[in-house]
Formats: structure tokens, C-alpha cells, sequence
């Protein structure tokens, strides 16, 4: 008899949406220090700063059975207090095994601008490190500024609203699928 290999567990679509749940805010930061951390050696130990205290979690989730079932994708918005209208989004993240293989990345930028836009957004800017720029550019950003950050060479990078209708309904966010292999 012969036993075939049993294929590895693929989900064909995904939740992008704020994080609410308590399991799914740790989830994000455990992803976060993942990536920033360990990945790239950014930061040492611990990626979170002053922002965290204030900033809006966003998580892709992976779906199991039509469960959500894992964090695999995050990033984080916040409104700048001295200066109404101006948003930020930082620290975006997709897991290794997920990039590439279901547009969560450009799924998690949809989120991060359309639902500040929906909160009174008219400026949403990013720190992008340089090897991202390709991609915030397909989606509709273009750089104001090239600068050195982290010792990392990275641009100021602004979101044309235009392409960014307002979402009012971030809890709920967006479903993303799986590409065709
Ligand atoms: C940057 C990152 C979030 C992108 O996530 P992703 O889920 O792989 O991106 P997507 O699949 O949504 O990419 C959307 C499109 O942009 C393209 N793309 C992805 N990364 C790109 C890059 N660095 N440069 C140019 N194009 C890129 C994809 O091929 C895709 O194009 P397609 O729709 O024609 O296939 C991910 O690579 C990552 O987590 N990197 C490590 C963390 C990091 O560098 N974060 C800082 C971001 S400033």
C-alpha cells in the first residue's frame, strides 16, 4: 500500500478587518516583534513605542472551516492629536509563509486608509522602507521624501484618498482570497 503525503492546510481566503479581540491584538503583536524583531533585526526584543498607547490595531486572519483561526498580517493607523486630519500608518507586517499568496499586504493598506478616510482622514502618511515603494506605488501612493530611518534607507510616502472610498465598517473590513497557483 502507499500512502501519499497529506497536503498542508491552505486557506483560500482571509479576513482583514481592526483587531478587537484580545487573542487577535496579541496575536498582532507577537507577529509584529516576528517580523521587526527577529526578521530584521530592527529592534531589539520589543518593536512597540509611545504610539501603541493610542494606535488602532488591523489584522489579515487566516480562515479555518470559516473560522478565523490566525493572525498572518497586521499594521496600525493613528490620528497625530496636535494635528487633526493627519494620519499615520506604521509597523505592517504579513507573515513569511502568506506574502505574496493572497494581496494581504495591499488588503491590510485598503483597510489602514479607507477607515481613517472614514474618521475624518484628509492626510494619510507612511514611513515605507525603500524596497516597498514599488508596491505603495501600484496602490496609489506616491513619495514626498527619501530619508534614513532605523539606519535603513526608507521614503515619506502619501495615500491619494481618491482611490480610498471611506469604511465605516472596519469591525467587519474586507475579504481577500487566495491567488490562483
Ligand atoms: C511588504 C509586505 C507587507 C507586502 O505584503 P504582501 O502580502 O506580500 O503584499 P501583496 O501580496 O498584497 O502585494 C500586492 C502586490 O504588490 C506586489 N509587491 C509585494 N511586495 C512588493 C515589493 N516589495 N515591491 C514591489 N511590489 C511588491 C505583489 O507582487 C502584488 O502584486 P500583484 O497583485 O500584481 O501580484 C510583506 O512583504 C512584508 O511583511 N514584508 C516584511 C515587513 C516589511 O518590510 N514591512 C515594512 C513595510 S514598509
Amino acid at each position: 500500500m502507499i500512502f501519499e503525503p497529506f497536503p498542508a492546510y491552505r486557506p483560500s481566503y482571509f479576513h482583514v478587518k481592526f483587531a478587537t479581540a484580545p487573542w487577535e491584538r496579541q496575536a498582532c503583536a507577537a507577529l509584529r516583534r516576528q517580523v521587526f524583531c527577529t526578521e530584521q533585526g530592527i529592534f531589539e526584543g520589543d518593536d512597540r513605542d509611545t504610539i501603541d498607547g493610542h494606535a488602532i490595531p488591523i489584522c489579515a486572519l487566516s480562515t479555518l472551516g470559516g473560522e478565523t483561526d490566525a493572525v498572518v498580517g497586521t499594521v496600525r493607523i493613528h490620528e497625530v492629536a496636535k494635528r487633526p486630519g493627519e494620519w499615520w500608518g506604521s509597523r505592517l507586517a504579513v507573515s513569511k509563509a502568506f506574502r505574496g499568496t493572497a494581496a494581504l499586504g495591499a488588503g491590510l493598506i485598503q483597510v489602514a486608509v479607507s477607515s481613517a478616510h472614514a474618521r475624518g482622514c484628509t492626510r494619510f502618511l507612511a514611513h515605507v522602507q525603500e524596497r516597498n515603494v514599488a508596491l505603495f506605488q501600484a496602490l496609489h501612493w506616491e513619495s514626498l521624501d527619501a530619508l534614513d530611518l532605523h539606519g535603513r534607507p526608507h521614503h515619506l510616502m502619501q495615500a491619494d484618498l481618491a482611490a480610498y472610498p471611506p469604511m465605516r465598517d472596519p469591525e467587519t473590513g474586507l475579504v481577500t482570497l487566495r491567488k490562483a497557483a
